[in-house]
């Protein structure tokens, strides 16, 4: 059974919290959903070298792949910056991508945090039409 996206949104406040994000000081925390129900959290890790940072949404998906998960159903994402939650942090196109190889794009729910207690929610081929997979 799929999660209720309120829930999933609080995962992804809370899993922001432990974002390593010292040059943006933006964190963000998600929420992913595998197939089997099981709920991964992780957050975005940054790096002196810029490049070699990592988003939330990515981190999520190669912890559950790392853990056996290869079909998922629902993210929910919490950005939070200076000012408290960023009502527009929707996943990059690169995150957009990684998920799509793992997710049906009609299907899989993309819940984005606008603020402690309310949310955006998109499919995934809204983010991301004519995919390719
Ligand atoms: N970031 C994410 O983790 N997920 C998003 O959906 C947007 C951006 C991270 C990358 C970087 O560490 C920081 O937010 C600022 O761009």
């Amino acid at each position: 059974m799929q999660p209720a996206p309120e829930k999933l949104v609080s995962q992804a406040l809370e899993a922001a919290k432990s974002a390593y994000a010292p040059y943006s000081r933006f964190r963000v925390g998600a929420a992913l959903v595998a197939a089997s129900g099981r709920v991964y959290t992780s957050a975005n890790v940054e790096n002196a070298s810029y490049p070699c940072g990592i988003c939330a949404e990515r981190a999520a998906v190669a912890s559950a792949v790392a853990a056996g998960e290869t079909r998922f159903t629902a993210i929910a994402v919490a950005g939070i910056g200076e000012g408290g939650v960023a009502a527009d942090c929707t996943p990059c196109g690169l995150c957009r991508q990684t998920l799509r190889e793992f997710a049906a794009p009609d299907n899989f729910r993309i819940y984005v945090a606008a603020s402690e207690s309310t949310w955006r929610e998109f499919t995934l081929a809204e983010l991301l039409p004519e995919s390719f997979g």
